[in-house]
């Protein structure tokens, strides 16, 4: 990105922040982010901009002077909810003529999209895509102080927009995104026509922010990329994943690295070998499967199949130790039979997931798989999502069972949000442990706990003093 656009973006934020100053007004931003944790990470960006500008942040959308969906086109559902809570907007606009709402994100990267927010939501005056979004100043000054409607989605891929200001809630961890865009294209997914080719970050720059972060208390960090494992694969410096993990292992203050997501076909043992020798690397994996028949696996083109995938399984946990694994699952890929399902069936039941995030496929445009002969009903594909469900639950839980009894060690994030009362922490494998709060101890820090309730979903723990399990 040449420095000169960079300057142009900041005199822009300095000309809005001007502008409310001179309306004497503290204004308002509400921003709503569907989707992955890079649109989390982006959405930090958006507020990072927007604080710079002079707002302050709400949820409240009828005090909102600025309202930002940050969407996710990743499947139907996402998308539909999206244009609801957009079109649901109407009247408020209509009330109240000078806010201003925006679209950005995943889906404002496909035309059909755009044409139909130009067309049909005539109260939404800013629309940019995932490429420009470091040109936001520019794009709310036009829509804010010029009164324009602007749309801006052009594609500038290769480039890497640096030093956006980044405004972060909570300070005990933090998203960093390493690298952007796909290059996988796998056959179902939107993923690479809305986020484009892969573009590392320089490892500079990535240091460079997690030395900021654990000044700032930062003890916990998750590296992002939609294929972490093919880091540095695009770049002009000799760099992969595994070096990149060593060298954040060294910087001072991040007591614990996670790192999302992997493609089984690029882990690669150098990696494996990585993980096993920085302590700081969490023992938890979250490696996506998809699917459990080789064939189906072939037709989403994700280059290993169901023996591979559960070969890499075996290795890893030969090298890490009983790590806890996690995973994607599509039910209902164009083409899925009852057999190919009972593979899916089977991967569940010989791994033992901790847990899956499971969907219902979903045909998105423009993607080959779109083109795929289905032939299974609705009714056979969530009676196939709940069976799925039923297994991966009965396994969940009878991993949380062993966790009964034993001792681990937690990162304090903060209150529990469903136990009032009770602080919650997580384990290095990334389970979740609510426990009573003695008075004494602040999010941040690190204590033992011992469990003592079990559920499918959650664990509930004591603080004791002394030795400690390796979860
Ligand atoms: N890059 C990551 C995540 C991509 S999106 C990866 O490769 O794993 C997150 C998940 O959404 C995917 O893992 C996949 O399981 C799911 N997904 C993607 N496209 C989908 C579609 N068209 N229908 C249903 N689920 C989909
Ligand atoms: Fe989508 Fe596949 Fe890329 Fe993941 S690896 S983002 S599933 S194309
Ligand atoms: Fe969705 Fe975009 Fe992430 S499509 S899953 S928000 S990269």
């Amino acid at each position: 990105m040449p420095p000169e656009e960079m300057l142009h973006q900041q005199r822009q934020m300095a000309t809005v922040r001007a502008y409310w100053e001179s309306m004497q007004k503290k204004p308002l931003a509400m921003v709503v982010t569907y989707g992955c944790q890079q649109n989390e990470n982006d959405s930090e960006r958006l507020r990072g901009m927007l604080y710079e500008m002079g707002y302050g942040f709400t949820e409240d959308k009828e005090k909102a002077d600025l309202i930002l969906f940050n969407t996710c086109a990743v499947r139907e559902g996402a998308e539909l909810r999206v244009l609801g809570n957009v079109g649901a907007l109407k009247h408020l606009k209509a009330r109240r003529p000078g806010v201003i709402i925006g679209i950005c994100g995943c889906m404002m990267q496909q035309e059909h999209m755009v044409r139909q927010i130009k067309s049909k939501y005539k109260h939404v005056s800013v629309v940019f895509g995932t490429h420009t979004l470091y040109q936001f100043p520019d794009i709310l000054f036009r829509a804010l102080v010029q009164n324009l409607r602007v749309f801006d989605v052009t594609d500038s891929e290769g480039e890497i927009a640096e030093d956006i200001p980044v405004y972060r809630e909570g300070d005990v961890k933090a998203w960093v995104s390493v690298m952007y865009g796909c290059n996988n294209f796998c056959t179902y997914c939107i993923v690479p026509y809305v986020r484009g080719r892969e573009r590392s970050r320089r490892p500079e720059k990535i240091l460079e922010e997690l030395r900021e972060l654990a000044s700032r208390g930062v003890k916990e960090i998750t590296l992002l990329g939609q294929n972490v494992n093919s880091y540095g694969r695009d770049a002009d410096f000799s760099m992969d994943f595994a070096d990149l993990l060593r060298e954040v292992n060294r910087v001072d203050g991040i007591r614990r690295i996670r790192f999302m997501t992997s493609h089984p076909k690029d882990m690669t043992d150098r990696l494996i070998d990585a993980m096993a020798e920085c302590e700081k690397v969490t023992r938890q994996l979250h490696l996506p499967v998809q699917a459990g028949s080789s064939r189906i696996l072939k037709e989403m083109n994700r280059r290993y199949t169901k023996e591979q995938y559960l070969a890499l399984v075996d290795k890893v946990r030969a090298k890490l130790g009983n790590i806890s694994m996690t995973s994607d699952i599509i039910v209902g890929f164009p083409g899925e039979t009852e057999e190919d399902f009972l593979e899916t069936l089977d991967v569940l039941e010989k791994v033992r997931f901790d847990s899956v995030y499971s969907f219902l496929y979903s045909k998105r445009s423009g993607t080959p798989a779109a083109q795929m002969p289905d032939s299974a009903t609705e009714e056979e594909k969530h009676a196939r999502f709940d069976r799925l469900l039923e297994v991966q639950n009965r396994i969940s839980r009878e991993i949380n069972e062993e966790y009964g009894g034993k001792t681990y060690e937690l990162l304090v994030e903060g209150q529990s949000k469903t136990d009032p009362g009770m602080l919650t922490g997580r384990t290095s494998g990334g389970k979740i442990v609510n426990f009573p709060d003695n008075g004494q101890i602040k999010p941040g820090d690190f204590v033992n706990v011992k469990i003592t309730k079990v559920s499918t979903w959650s664990l509930a723990g004591e603080t004791v003093s002394g030795q400690i399990g390796n979860g």
